[in-house]
């Protein structure tokens, strides 16, 4: 029998599964986590555990709220958090938008905006980055759309953009903008302690980038309280487990990992960009912990070539604005040394 019936949502007909590649041990910088390994508080605090596993967790995730308000000094009702940074996207996609509503999403930037705003019934209008990638901000002001969306810094780009284009979105801006911070901790600005000086702005954050963090999945919202109220009330309660929501309160009172973790991204940029271009990679800025870069030779056959030598990175050579380029996480010296003895041998090997 043929199994075609023609049941599922219209917004979501086109989607394809996610990116899932089949793993045999090969070292991963293709999902910009912590190279240094597993947060040692979370870790610590996992190894010690005991947990009543009866009970459900605390409805909103008070604790976690009440750690993240001491450490921004805001207020733990500022805070929203959730199952991942990706769930307080589909959150914020299902608290301020209509079905049929347009938000809009700047191109190239993290390709689950789009998932999730067709989600939610949405339409995602597509405002290119100009040519250095930066905000084009008018563009973007002009849209009739309920939502406004940009990751800073930029993933796949890497750069942080502008306060000031950020801070002209939200004041010329009818809807909500996102600020969506998942590199926050790599960069020199970030807009979670102005929650408050806008009636408009959701920040997001998450625990699986610099906090090391990414298997427990946690992630958080920060906005002024009415927002976040609104926020609140339509976010699954429950959806943060009790286990994953200790690890990160552990994980925030140790600043000094997050510290050291930033010191090496900062002291291991410039190696990996230098060493990228000297191998013909035209490298573009990064103000985060990855570096986005185009091939010398094609980039299906650099990824190809990279992972059988065993090596992940990611491929956004077939995608418009980042044509044949490649993306990988800055790793510590050691397996930065790694890839790029392994492109070398990749691309000398094309020649
Ligand atoms: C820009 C951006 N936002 C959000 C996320 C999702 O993070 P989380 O693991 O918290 O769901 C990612 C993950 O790669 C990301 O790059």
């Amino acid at each position: 029998m043929e199994m075609t019936r023609n049941v599922m949502r219209e917004t979501t007909k086109g989607f394809s599964k996610y990116y899932n590649p089949k793993l045999s041990g090969e070292l991963r910088l293709d999902t910009n986590t912590n190279v240094l390994g597993s947060n040692p508080a979370a870790s610590k605090y996992l190894s010690e555990g005991k947990w009543d596993l009866n009970g459900y967790p605390n409805t909103y995730s008070d604790g976690l709220r009440e750690a993240l308000g001491e450490l921004y000094d805001l207020e733990a009702d500022n805070f929203i958090a959730g199952n991942g940074s990706d769930e307080l996207l589909d959150v914020t996609f299902k608290t301020f938008t209509n079905w049929g509503d347009n938000s809009v999403v700047p191109v190239p930037s993290y390709s689950l905006y789009d998932y999730f705003v067709k989600c939610n019934g949405g339409k995602a209008i597509e405002v290119d980055l100009t040519e250095d990638f930066q905000l084009d901000v008018d563009a973007m002001v002009r849209q009739d759309a309920k939502v406004a969306i940009m990751p800073s810094p930029n993933n796949p780009t890497g750069n942080c953009f502008r306060t000031k284009d950020l801070e002209e979105i939200l004041s010329r801006f009818e809807g909500i903008v996102v600020v969506d911070e998942a590199y926050g901790e790599y960069a020199s600005d970030s807009m979670v302690r102005r929650v408050n000086e806008f009636d408009n702005l959701v920040v997001l954050r998450t625990f699986s980038k610099a906090y090391a963090m990414a298997a427990l999945r946690v992630g958080y919202a920060v906005a002024n309280r009415n927002l976040a109220d609104m926020m609140m009330c339509v976010k699954i309660p429950y959806s943060l487990n009790m286990v994953s929501e200790g690890a990160a309160i552990a994980a925030v009172k140790d600043q000094d990992f997050i510290r050291r973790s930033v010191e090496m991204v900062n002291k291991e940029r410039p190696v990996l960009d230098a060493g990228l271009r000297k191998l013909g990679f035209e490298t573009f800025p990064s103000d985060s912990n990855f570096i986005l870069a185009r091939s010398p030779i094609d980039h299906d056959v650099l990824v190809k070539g990279l992972k059988e030598r065993g090596v992940l990175i990611r491929d956004f050579g077939s995608k418009r604005r980042t044509e044949n380029c490649v993306r990988t996480t800055i790793g510590t010296s050691e397996f930065n040394s790694f890839l790029l003895e392994k492109a070398e041998e990749v691309i000398s090997e094309c020649r």
